[in-house]
């Protein structure tokens, strides 16, 4: 199914690697991380090239919802409370520079991608102590935002925390202009990366480049060892339906109860999003079902256009990795574990990066590092995943359903997508075996 951006944009085709070249840097991944961190690192002089297993922009980031915001759901009194008042505002300052990056890019090239600034929401219809204390969280780190009980939405709430000067665009006519003095490979899928002295071999399904550096940008770090991001990050799904007659509303919402759902206009259209779970825990489908409920019980009036689904990397602290992949590996960067917010995240990671490569150092490179390892915050989700895990593994050890090719955990259907989903770190194939998303990289072997 079409989102409602592929509808709307068709970024030029690139033509795959055909010979083995030599660069500087090459990232992996043409997403909205990848492109972005290429774009950073071109600017600082640094002559980078991307490799795209499939097509820019045909990741998860085809598939977002692109609020461009730093109201990453009530996060800021959890921050406060797990690392602290001054790196929960350091991570609040990267967010909003990362916002301004993006104003001032379209600004500056004259970007025609519906760019528009409009106020973040979160909203509750059960409480108003979170969204109270987050309110506190957010003014004491300076962010501009404000308790109320008035939005757009068409039921009441208790409470609703609205963030100021936030915005939105289309992730993709964004990316196509953005791209387009960037060199990418496309159909070019990265299957190894060896690590030598001087250099690192990136073997890819149809030629070799050898660079001095390598950033992975490829949504799940698709590498085990070093690194171990099997042990820190698992994935989340979430649904989308777009509709036309709708009320329209000129901000953006988020709900924080159980059954929360996400409101944001697109031109005509009204997206609303929900239904999210743990990848490869969907056995029972239903989740576009729920969203047609509650659109129809809301705007009785409204048509589907399309439908659409995504999935997102979620670290064990809730902030995101970026910066050296692991202790052992000087030369080796990541930008992952977005957390369902990768516009910012994508732009905190080319700010981050770009600086790490270009001049050795960058303000928020310990905020964000991946080496670090907050115990407080770490503990209950790494026992969490590491459970899941297990189960994943036994079962595929003793039953006969499908085994993931990333590390052999038992594949689930999922009755909304048609697809295998795995519950271990959200590999996805389609019917016929193909891999949809990593971290897996071959395909089931036809048996
Ligand atoms: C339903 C939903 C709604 C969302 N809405 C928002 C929102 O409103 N605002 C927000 O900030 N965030 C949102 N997000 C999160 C955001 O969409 C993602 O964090 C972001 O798109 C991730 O970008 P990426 O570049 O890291 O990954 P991707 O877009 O997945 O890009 C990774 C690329 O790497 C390529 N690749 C993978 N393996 C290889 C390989 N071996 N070799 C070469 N290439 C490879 C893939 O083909 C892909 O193109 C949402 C997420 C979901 C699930
Ligand atoms: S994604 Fe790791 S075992 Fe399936």
């Amino acid at each position: 199914m079409d989102s409602i951006w592929t509808m709307t944009a068709d970024i030029s085709r690139r033509e795959p690697l055909l010979e083995d070249i030599t660069t500087d840097t090459v990232v992996i991944g043409g997403g909205m991380a990848g492109i972005l961190i290429a774009y950073f690192l071109e600017k600082k002089g640094i002559p980078t090239v991307v490799l795209e297993a499939s097509r820019i922009g045909s990741g998860q980031t085809k598939n977002t919802t692109a609020k461009i915001t730093l109201q990453h759901g009530p996060i800021y009194h959890k921050l406060i409370g797990e690392i602290g008042e001054k790196n929960a505002k350091l991570y609040a300052e990267a967010n909003r520079l990362a916002i301004a990056q993006f104003r001032s890019l379209v600004e500056e090239k004259r970007i025609d991608c519906e760019f528009r600034e409009c106020s973040a929401y979160l909203y509750s219809c059960e409480h108003t102590d979170t969204l109270k204390k987050e309110e506190e969280a957010a003014v004491s780190l300076g962010i501009c935002a404000e308790l109320t009980d008035k939005t757009e939405l068409p039921f009441p709430v208790k409470s609703a925390l609205k963030f100021y000067d936030q915005a939105v665009f289309h992730p993709l006519l964004f990316l196509e202009r953005i791209s387009e003095n960037i060199t990418v490979y496309e159909d070019t899928k990265v299957l190894q990366v060896e690590r030598a002295e001087e250099e690192n071999k990136i073997i890819t399904n149809r030629a070799t480049v050898r660079a001095k550096r390598v950033v992975f940008a490829a949504h799940y770090p698709f590498i085990n060892v070093p690194g171990y991001y099997f042990l820190r990050l698992h994935q989340e799904r979430s649904y989308v339906v777009a509709l036309k007659n709708t009320k329209q509303m000129d901000h953006v919402y988020i709900g924080i109860d159980m059954e929360g759902f996400s409101f944001r206009k697109s031109g005509d259209y009204l997206l609303l999003g929900g239904g999210g779970h743990r990848t490869g825990e969907n056995t029972g489908g239903g989740s576009y079902q729920k969203l047609r409920k509650a659109a129809e019980k809301w705007f009785p009036e409204c048509k589907e256009i399309t439908h659409f689904s995504a999935q997102d990397c979620m670290p064990l602290d809730d902030i995101p990795y970026i910066g050296q992949f692991s202790s052992s590996t000087p030369d080796w960067f990541v930008a992952t574990g977005f957390r369902k917010w990768g516009m910012t995240s994508s732009m905190v990671s080319a700010m981050l990066l770009s600086d790490l490569i270009a001049k050795g150092q960058s303000p928020y490179e310990e905020l964000f590092t991946p080496q670090r390892f907050h115990v407080q915050a770490s503990a209950a989700n790494l026992a969490q995943d590491g459970a899941q895990s297990v189960k994943g593994l036994s079962k595929g050890v003793f039953t006969a359903t499908p085994k993931c090719t990333h590390m052999g955990c038992a594949l689930e259907w999922n009755p909304d997508e048609l697809s295998w989903d795995c519950p271990c770190h959200g590999s996805r194939f389609d019917g016929d075996g193909k891999v949809i998303d990593n971290p897996a990289i071959e395909d089931l072997a036809n048996e």
